[in-house]
């Protein structure tokens, strides 16, 4: 089992080294790290902030476990060197399409959601994003029009690409309530009837999922007002990045939410991934011992059971976690006094008492 670590900048370190810690605790048997500079810290020593060496030792590994980029020191390079370009290059030079996001919410903590707390008890969905097309990845510019300087953006979306989103979402339907509602602005976009359709074209083969559709102004409402009413959000990349980060929202803290992202490519183990907590580098805390670990100790969690087969394992992290939350040991996100560290710490004395 070869894991590609990639700390980053900021507060990426400071929780990478939390969940290598949790993963040392687990003594899992031919388990080889490689560790790899990414974002501001690898544009100060290699002068790009994707030096090709990171990204062959991540193509080279069973999975990436990524911390976060965004070192504001680099704010005034041309985007092509700014540290966001390192996570938007590795997404598309390994393929990675499928971005999972779940949000539950978690026991104890419904009174920081921004939601009423019976509303924030009942959130357990997974938000599934196509992370490679849209309008993000198509033709854009800017031209001279009637109105003065205009932008563009193509977006578009071909039905290759929304079938292997949908059967990612299909499939992880399947496994949890078997609920899936498609989202879309398929009353006034091409794209969207196009996506539509293939997905409706899919479902066929998954007669057990059922299916409904939502218009994406709909879903966004719907996320605040009722968000038990859904299990997994099937997207595309603009919508879905708008969708996730709310979502999370309604849970409580950006450091508690982890993401896995997915690619075709199998190995003997499972499938290729990177992992990474939702969050930034959050640079107005970053070198305080105040980051959450919690979103990157769940980020290794979903590696454990998306790349290497280890379910057992992503499971006693994720009730370890629960345990830790439900406890007095609280970050300053969670208006506790706890260090990165002492999370950390405690997930460990944690995971130790069920492993
Ligand atoms: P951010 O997620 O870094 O921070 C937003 C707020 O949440 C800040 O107040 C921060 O202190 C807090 N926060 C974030 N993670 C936390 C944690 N683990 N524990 C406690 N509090 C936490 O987003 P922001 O400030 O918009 O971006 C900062 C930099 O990160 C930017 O350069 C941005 O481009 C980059 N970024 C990188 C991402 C990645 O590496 N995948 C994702 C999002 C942003
Ligand atoms: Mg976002």
């Amino acid at each position: 089992m070869k894991i590609a670590v990639l700390p980053g900048d900021g507060i990426g370190p400071e929780v990478t080294r939390e969940s290598l810690k949790v993963l040392d605790a687990l003594s899992l048997p031919q388990l080889t790290l490689f560790e790899g500079d990414v974002g501001g810290i690898a544009y100060k020593r290699h002068g790009h902030p994707l030096p090709s060496e990171t990204l062959d030792m991540a193509r080279a590994a069973d999975a990436v476990l990524f911390g976060a980029v965004g070192d504001p020191e680099c704010d005034s390079l041309p985007r092509q060197h700014r540290p966001e370009q390192a996570i938007l290059g590795l997404r598309s030079e390994l393929g990675l399409f499928a971005n999972l996001r779940p949000a539950a919410g978690f026991p104890g903590l419904e009174d920081l959601s921004p939601l009423k707390p019976e509303l924030a008890r009942g959130i357990d969905l997974l938000v599934v994003r196509e992370l490679n097309g849209d309008v993000y990845f198509g033709e854009k510019g800017e031209r001279e029009s009637a109105g003065g300087r205009e932008g563009w953006d193509a977006m578009s979306y071909n039905e290759a690409e929304v079938e292997r989103i949908a059967h990612t979402a299909f499939r992880a339907a399947r496994k949890r309530r078997k609920k899936l509602t498609s989202v879309d602005k398929a009353n006034v976009l091409e794209t969207s009837r196009v996506w539509r359709e293939v997905v409706v074209q899919i479902a066929d083969q998954y007669p057990d999922v059922e299916l409904d559709h939502m218009y994406v102004d709909n879903a966004a409402m719907q996320l605040v007002r009722s968000p038990g009413q859904f299990d997994v959000i099937l997207t595309g990349n603009l919508f879905g990045d708008i969708l996730s980060d709310q979502a999370s929202a309604c849970v409580g803290s950006i450091g508690l939410l982890a993401s896995a992202s997915l690619g075709e490519r199998q190995t003997d183990l499972g499938t290729f991934g990177l992992y990474e907590p939702i969050h930034g580098s959050a640079p107005d805390i970053a070198g305080q011992g105040k980051a959450n670990p919690v979103a990157a100790i769940l980020s290794l969690a979903m590696l454990l059971r998306h790349s290497l087969g280890r379910e057992t394992e992503a499971g006693q992290i994720e009730r370890a976690v629960a345990n830790t939350l439900t406890g007095d040991i609280r970050g300053a996100d969670l208006g506790g006094t706890a260090t990165t560290q002492e999370i950390g710490d405690a997930v460990i004395g944690n995971l130790k008492s069920i492993a």
